[in-house]
């Protein structure tokens, strides 16, 4: 039975959608259908498409009552939304369906397992929201609530674990058919922790152990955990709030951590000995991964920052968009990140240029656009005589531009998009440390949607990404160096062949 809440949505969302012209979304990111999109849900490869769940607020391009939306894809760059898939029409969500991942059932059904959230008032007559876990199944398009929600509750909580903060279910298969479920969670020392719950069929849960601490090292409460085993190592990401800048790492207040180690699966035990951010730009969060059919380990996360919201208007007709897919891989005891290969089917109009000298200000023939992609190498003319710095600019006309700059005698790339058309005193600069390149050495990969820049560092062993609202008319791009600079670039535009880009 589809409630009216759900009915409501999915009515809503089919018109909005009819307002908003291609031209206005990405070429081949994903956007909400209508209103507001935060983190990544359910994501997951069913009956022979992926499907992307998200947090969703159809209504308004800001967050409320979180739904989850809706889309497939066979390739992870063509996007086809579905009808909303869940509502908040229940007691023990009314306030939220929030985060949550999906599986295959044995006999094919989906299970969509999520955090309900019913609010409460204090003394005070502040709201505070309490957290339970849900279970809904269906076919790939409808899903029904299990009518014994919610499957997990406070009762199930160790002891000192916030009855407020218990969300973000993130279901794994063990290898011998059981379920293992990671749960984000506050203990009584206010930092942030993962729970371990154990099940044979996706309904019934028990608690099995706290799996990792934070002992309020990486922030404080740990969102929206997943966890797999990459390159003979095992991966937790989550993405803690509240964090502490630490060197170079973790500058994002609401950001992202890689914990790379061991995973003894009978034990149940991991041991983190790394960590690194997932991400080092602005616009990254809450990311989740599926493995592809042919064994890869795909990423997205939300492209933007709970911090940073504000780069958005409430006049817009969608705010929220999804990262690139990224093909994730261990090397050095780090994380690398690639943007799937499936990508250079959207290459078109290549256009290259080999050893190009610069010092001072260059713009290059055929190299411009909103919907690109452009390889860069750079290196020092003389490398006993090492450049100062090296920058691109793009999206750019008169008005605006965005920019990225590499300083080699500090070995610190800085994206800067203060520029970019944003009216909001927000966070628009982020540093990135790129040690390996102090020889003024640094290749970059480059992916520009209309929105969005995700910049690959040396083979993706760092990512820099940040969203931009700058009008679709600044679409040039040019580059600058202070010192002699020899460059190599392969430019190609994207485009999904649905509208011209
Ligand atoms: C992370 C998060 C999750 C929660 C969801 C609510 O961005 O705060 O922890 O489930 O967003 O929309």
């Amino acid at each position: 039975m589809i409630s009216q809440a759900l009915r409501d949505a999915r009515r809503y969302e089919e018109i909005l959608e009819k307002q908003i012209s291609p031209q206005e979304r990405p070429a081949f990111h994903l956007t909400p259908r209508s209103g507001w999109m935060n983190d990544p849900n359910g994501f997951c490869w069913y009956h022979g498409a992926y499907h992307m769940f998200y947090q969703y607020y159809p209504y308004a391009s800001h967050w409320d009552d979180m739904h989850w939306g809706h889309a497939v894809s066979r390739d992870l760059l063509h996007w086809e939304f579905l009808p909303a898939a869940l509502a908040p029409d229940e007691l023990y969500d009314r306030d939220g369906c929030f985060s949550g991942s999906a599986i295959t059932l044995p006999d094919g059904r989906h299970l969509l397992m999520y955090t309900g959230v019913v609010n409460e008032k204090d003394r005070n007559g502040k709201t505070w929201g309490v957290q339970t876990q849900c279970v809904a199944i269906g076919d790939g398009i409808d899903y029904e609530k299990y009518e014994g929600n919610p499957v997990l509750t406070e009762k199930d909580l160790p002891e000192g674990a916030s009855r407020f903060d218990f969300r973000d279910p993130k279901i794994i298969q063990k290898k011998d058919g059981s379920l293992l479920c990671l749960l984000g969670s506050r203990p009584a020392d206010k930092s942030g922790q993962i729970l371990l719950y154990g099940s044979k069929d996706g309904l019934h849960w028990e608690f099995r152990k706290v799996l990792i601490a934070n002992n309020c090292r990486f922030g404080k409460m740990w969102e929206c955990p997943d966890f797999f085993s990459l390159d003979g190592h095992q991966v937790l990401l989550t993405s803690p709030q509240d964090m502490l800048p630490e060197g170079f790492e973790y500058h994002n207040g609401n950001g992202t951590l890689c914990l790379i180690g061991t995973w003894d699966e009978d034990k149940e035990e991991f041991i983190a000995s790394k960590d690194q951010s997932i991400d080092y730009g602005i616009d990254f969060y809450a990311p989740q991964t599926v493995e592809t059919p042919d064994g890869r380990r795909i990423m997205i996360g939300w492209l933007q920052n709970w911090d940073a919201c504000a780069i958005r208007d409430d006049e817009d007709p969608w705010a929220g968009q999804m990262s690139l897919p990224r093909e994730l891989s261990i090397r050095d005891g780090r994380l690398y990140q690639a943007p799937i290969r499936e990508i250079e089917e959207l290459r078109s109009n290549r256009a290259a240029y080999g050893d190009v000298h610069i010092n001072g200000s260059l713009e290059l023939e055929n190299i411009s656009g909103r919907c690109v992609e452009l390889l860069v190498s750079v290196r020092p003319k003389d490398p006993a005589n090492v450049y100062h710095k090296f920058s691109i600019y793009f999206a750019q006309n008169e008005q605006y531009h965005s920019t990225i700059s590499y300083r080699p005698h500090e070995a610190v790339l800085k994206i800067d998009r203060k520029f970019s058309g944003s009216r909001r005193a927000i966070i628009h600069q982020r540093r990135c440390l790129v040690e390996e390149s102090r020889n003024g050495e640094i290749q970059l990969r480059i992916i520009l949607d209309r929105f969005s820049s995700e910049i690959f560092i040396n083979d993706g062993r760092q990512v820099v990404s940040a969203a931009m609202y700058t009008p679709l008319d600044a679409e040039g791009i040019s580059f600058f160096a202070d010192g002699e600079a020899v460059m190599n670039i392969v430019k190609y535009d994207l485009g999904t062949g649905e509208v011209l880009d």
